[in-house]
């Protein structure tokens, strides 16, 4: 009887964020509040080597199982069954841009009703997709019509220079709205529906992870807040960089955890899983000296390597004029003390268009300020992006702003 089952059935705002990665598969229960968040369940799993590669499925059914073990795991400490869950992409082909575009009205003296907002984002939408969609496009050799939309935000609208939250009932001339817009080939973002699909949950959105992140702590400064955030996964490095408050773009490179891993299996010629436990007790400081300085020096190249991916990844980024003097690490790969340290000593910030030398730091748990974790958990770099995607989720949960509920009603077109 439906009324002696322990696990009840959570609401509209109970919620699932699923954050497949590479190496391990992060579930999160959430309950949302306003604008608020409660963490109340979480599961873990850790990933065959064959699942995933690069934050690219490679085995559906295994991802599925790994899924479905970390959501019945999360549900179960939260007593709460979830029907809807935000789900996160990740991976070398995602990418992501912020194309700001003009649209000058025919009568400014005029207010902008619903009407007209609809007419404006969704020309400036389909532009800033087409353009995108070229670009990876062409980056990736990809057909354009292999190349899915991911998700899609407005980041700024203004009226002749001013900023504005919600355009209606304002006059003026030209609008001018930042769109950010994520895409995949169609075989990574399909392989992820089908996921969804049977995982047997309500899809809310499915999202570029490196945008979660970026959006993750709560801008309190005017807007103004400016980083680099970089996830440091198994498989790979996303980057973000965030101006002035809005995403820029996204990109990310083949590197991660895993690299070490396999580096150090081959030096110490051990196993993978062996290799992994040495990389972590390293890593905490736990082995005797002599250890100690022979994993470091197996460390050493691939951190180079690591850090002139960093390095080209950010000159990719071509229209920010100045890059954000500051880093934010996460990820479970960011534990490596390397990471840190190689950001720190070299001189890789000379050749990018840096103000001045970037400040290095960690984000935390509590940074995601919006979520509140009730589980305690939720500890390190390793939980951030499944947090972040939570935090995003409470957007798709609460009531609505009008300008995301006409763009999404856009995306879902172009999603078709
Ligand atoms: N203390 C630590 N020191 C060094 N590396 C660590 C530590 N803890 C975890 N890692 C590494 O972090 C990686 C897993 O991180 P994470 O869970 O963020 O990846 P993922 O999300 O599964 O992968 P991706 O984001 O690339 O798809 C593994 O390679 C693991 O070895
Ligand atoms: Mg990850």
């Amino acid at each position: 009887m439906a009324f002696f089952t322990k696990k009840t059935q959570g609401g509209r705002n109970i919620y699932l964020a699923l954050d497949i990665g590479t190496e391990v598969v992060k579930a999160l229960v959430c309950m949302s509040e306003g604008t608020k968040g409660r963490i109340i369940g979480v599961g873990k799993q850790q990933q065959k080597l064959g699942d995933m590669q690069c934050g690219a499925v490679t085995d559906i059914g295994g991802v599925i199982y790994n899924c479905q073990k970390a959501i019945k795991e999360a549900e179960r400490m939260a007593g709460v069954s979830t029907i809807q869950m935000i789900m996160g992409i990740a991976g070398e082909l995602v990418k992501g841009a912020t194309t700001t575009l003009s649209y000058s009205r025919r009568e400014p003296s005029t207010k902008i009703d619903l009407a007209e907002l609809k007419n404006i984002v969704h020309k400036i939408q389909w532009k800033a997709f087409d353009k995108v969609r070229s670009e990876l496009a062409f980056e990736t050799g990809f057909n354009e019509i292999d190349v899915k939309l991911v998700n899609a935000a407005i980041v700024a609208v203004q009226i002749d220079g001013y900023k504005v939250g919600n355009p209606i009932g304002f006059q003026g001339k030209d609008v001018d709205i930042s769109i950010f817009n994520a895409f995949a080939p169609l075989v990574h973002f399909g392989a992820l529906q089908t996921i969804g699909a049977e995982l047997n949950k309500e899809l809310m959105a499915v999202t570029a992870e490196p945008y979660a992140v970026a959006r993750c702590m709560d801008i309190t400064d005017g807007g103004n807040f400016s980083s680099i955030f970089i996830d440091i996964g198994g498989g790979t490095t996303d980057i973000a960089v965030v101006n002035n408050g809005s995403v820029d773009g996204t990109r990310m490179f083949n590197l991660g955890g895993r690299t070490f891993t396999k580096r150090l299996a081959q030096s110490l010629n051990v196993s993978f899983n062996e290799a992994e436990d040495v990389k972590i007790s390293y890593s905490n400081d736990k082995l005797e000296k002599q250890s100690h300085k022979i994993v470091r020096e197996a460390m050493k190249s691939d951190c180079e390597v690591w850090l002139s991916g960093v390095a080209l990844t950010l000159a990719e980024f071509e229209d920010t004029d100045v890059l954000p003097a500051k880093i934010m690490l996460c990820g479970g790969g960011a534990l490596l003390p390397e990471i840190k340290e190689v950001l720190e000593t070299r001189e890789w910030f000379k050749k990018l268009p840096f103000a001045r030398k970037p400040q290095i730091g960690f984000i935390e748990p509590q940074m995601v300020s919006n979520m509140v974790d009730e589980t305690k958990r939720l500890k390190g770099a390793q939980d951030i992006t499944p947090m972040a995607l939570a935090n995003l989720g409470l957007e798709y949960v609460g009531e609505e702003q009008v300008l995301s509920k006409i763009l999404k009603k856009i995306v879902r077109l172009m999603q078709i």
